[in-house]
């Protein structure tokens, strides 16, 4: 299973297909999938998003996840990411981009252009029930219970918390919903430019929507509400305790400048799981330092 390249909608080898199951789908001790699920992540701008991939593989891995991973890839992704992503667990399937209708002008940043090749994952219908992630985010705990949810699940958005955040959405692959997706995406206004903005005018209703469509905030928690936390210690355990899933939506990690953004530590402590050899105890230091001093600095510029 694991290790497969293929189109879009390519089918995934169930672990025991069709074998009865009494046991929860993603107990680790239940040898089967009954209900075929994937997490589902895209690279779609070349190998920019490289080590976001590798180290959301490893953070979904280090806590105890056997669901299948799927990540879809462009054209201009080159055989080496693909190689070292299929020797890291990953399926990669290769998919057309998705254009994205608004102009340049109205995407907020310029990495926008790509997203809406995420849409992409409501063809894989192959799959019962996806967790659909964006490539710069990692999870602090198991997930797994995400596939309990209906579709379409999400956690709000940071500024407009009554929207949801793409970055983490549970979806059931359709292809009647991508076909009303791709009519629709020429004649929706965007407010973000890219396929947030556009989701959240697809499913209108999800604040409406019954509870268990709205995810609680700590499934998509925005990295940099820790410059929030001034070292402030019963709010940061009450953060950390809250936060299974850690979203680096604005500064990336292994783009950011040093000291520039908070959660760092985190990220690359997941990242050197995919590459033990570029760890060592004082570039552990180095990040801790740097979460550290954008606590402080923050807190020193606020009070
Ligand atoms: C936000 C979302 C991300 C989405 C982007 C474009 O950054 O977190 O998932 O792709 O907006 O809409
Ligand atoms: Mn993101």
């Amino acid at each position: 299973m694991v290790g497969e390249t293929g189109a879009a909608g390519a089918s995934v080898e169930r672990a025991a297909s069709g074998t009865p199951c009494g046991a929860p789908p993603y107990d680790p001790q239940c040898q089967c999938n009954p209900m075929n699920t994937a997490y589902v992540t895209t690279l779609c701008n070349g190998e920019g998003y490289l080590p976001g991939v590798e180290a959301l593989g490893k953070s979904l891995e280090f806590h105890g996840s056997q669901v299948p991973r799927v990540v879809l890839v462009t054209e201009d992704v080159p055989g080496t990411a693909r190689t070292r992503l299929t020797q890291q667990g990953w399926q990669v399937r290769e998919v057309e981009p998705l254009e994205n209708p608004n102009p340049d002008a109205g995407q907020l940043f310029e990495r926008f252009r790509n997203v809406y090749t995420k849409l992409r994952a409501w063809e894989l219908v192959d799959l019962d029930k996806v967790v659909l992630l964006d490539a710069d985010l990692i999870t602090l705990q198991n997930i797994d219970d995400l596939f309990e949810r209906p579709s379409i699940a999400a956690a709000p958005d940071f500024f407009l918390p009554d929207r949801f955040n793409s970055g983490l959405m549970v979806i059931a692959p359709s292809t009647e919903t991508f076909e009303r997706m791709l009519s629709a995406l020429w004649e929706t206004e965007s407010y973000d430019g890219g396929d947030q903005g556009f989701l959240n005018v697809f499913y209108s209703d999800w604040y409406a929507m019954d509870v268990t469509h709205r995810l609680p905030a700590g499934y998509n928690l925005q990295n940099f509400i820790f410059q929030f936390l001034h070292g402030h210690p019963s709010l940061r355990e009450a953060l950390l305790r809250e936060a299974k899933v850690i979203h680096y939506s604005v500064q990336k990690p292994w783009l950011a400048k040093p000291a520039l953004t908070g959660g760092s530590a985190a990220w690359w402590n997941a990242y050197f799981g995919a590459h033990p050899e570029k760890a060592n105890e004082w570039k552990r230091r180095w990040h801790a330092m740097e979460d550290w001093t954008f606590d402080h600095a923050v807190a020193a510029i606020l009070k």
